[in-house]
């Protein structure tokens, strides 16, 4: 049975964990399907955005398994680590802008798959945490590496080693979540925001978004200095010529690079 559902509306993908009973809980199946879809979606030069999130409208995704990592071994156990890591990876690093779309309880396994995303837009309902040392672990799917370059690094090690749970409100104010909007709202309104993102020349956005990711892991003349090499580089583009010449002729561009 297929667990994870992918649907393409003109330039968006819309990826939804549809394992409502289990709050969406992530098993191996729904990792690989989770990445299978992302796999096909970068492949695809139509899409441009991809909106990530869980069916029903009580949960994202409450996790990974506990029913499957209960009796697993520390080699099954890494297995399932690499899993989380290769769909975070892939949510991080792929060319379409990627935004989680949270609409309800984003929790351990959950809540490392909207940190690997570019943007988190939280409804209302939307309740994040790292409940794992909880449960004798840690957060292996990229918890311990991402939360903090969001949120800071003291605020990370208090949800990681309390597990206390945040509403949308706290991790709209902690910076986690981009935007809260009500839960009846919150498909459309990750639409609009991919459209625009989509009506963009979407190899720009592309580049912009591998510059910015580059900027956490070098310093800042690194940084720079592979900025300035993508900028000269996108001056080579139909885009940047369309882009500038449909300003100056007051018309609206007509993007074709990705
Ligand atoms: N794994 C497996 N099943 C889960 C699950 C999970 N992570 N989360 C919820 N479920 C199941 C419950 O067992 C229950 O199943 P049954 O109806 O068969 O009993 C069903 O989903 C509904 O859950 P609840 O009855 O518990 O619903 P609730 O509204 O009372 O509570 C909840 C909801 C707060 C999300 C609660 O279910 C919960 O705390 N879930 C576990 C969250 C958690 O600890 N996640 C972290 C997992 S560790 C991890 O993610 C590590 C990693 O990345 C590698």
């Amino acid at each position: 049975m297929e667990l994870v559902k992918l649907q393409i509306e003109e330039e968006i993908a819309i990826v939804t964990i549809d394992r409502v009973k289990s709050m969406n809980a992530l098993n191996n199946q729904v990792y690989e399907e989770i990445i299978a879809h992302l796999e096909a979606i970068r492949a695809n030069d139509a899409v441009k955005v991809v909106i990530l999130t869980g069916a029903g409208e009580k949960a994202f995704a409450a996790g990974a398994d506990i029913v499957q990592m209960v009796g697993q071994n520390a080699m099954e156990g890494r297995h399932l680590a690499w899993l989380c890591h290769r769909a975070a990876e892939l949510l991080e690093t792929m060319r379409q802008v990627t935004i989680a779309a949270v609409n309800g309880y984003a929790l351990g396994g959950g809540c490392e798959l909207t940190l690997a995303c570019d943007i988190r837009v939280a409804a209302e309902n939307a309740r994040f945490a790292l409940p794992e040392v909880g449960l004798g672990i840690i957060p292996g799917g990229g918890g311990t590496q991402r939360l903090s370059r969001i949120i800071g690094i003291g605020r990370a090690k208090e949800l990681i080693f309390t597990c206390d749970q945040i509403d949308a409100q706290e991790a709209y104010r902690m910076g986690l979540a981009n935007h809260v909007v009500p839960q009846a709202e919150l498909m459309d309104y990750c639409r609009a925001m991919g459209k625009k993102i989509a009506s963009k020349a979407s190899y720009a956005v592309s580049v912009a978004k591998a510059s910015i990711n580059n900027s956490e892991n070098v310093d800042l003349p690194s940084g720079c200095a592979r900025e300035q090499d993508l900028l000269g580089l996108l001056f080579a583009t139909h885009d940047k010529g369309e882009g500038m010449k449909a300003f100056l002729e007051r018309r609206k561009p007509e993007f074709t690079d990705f």
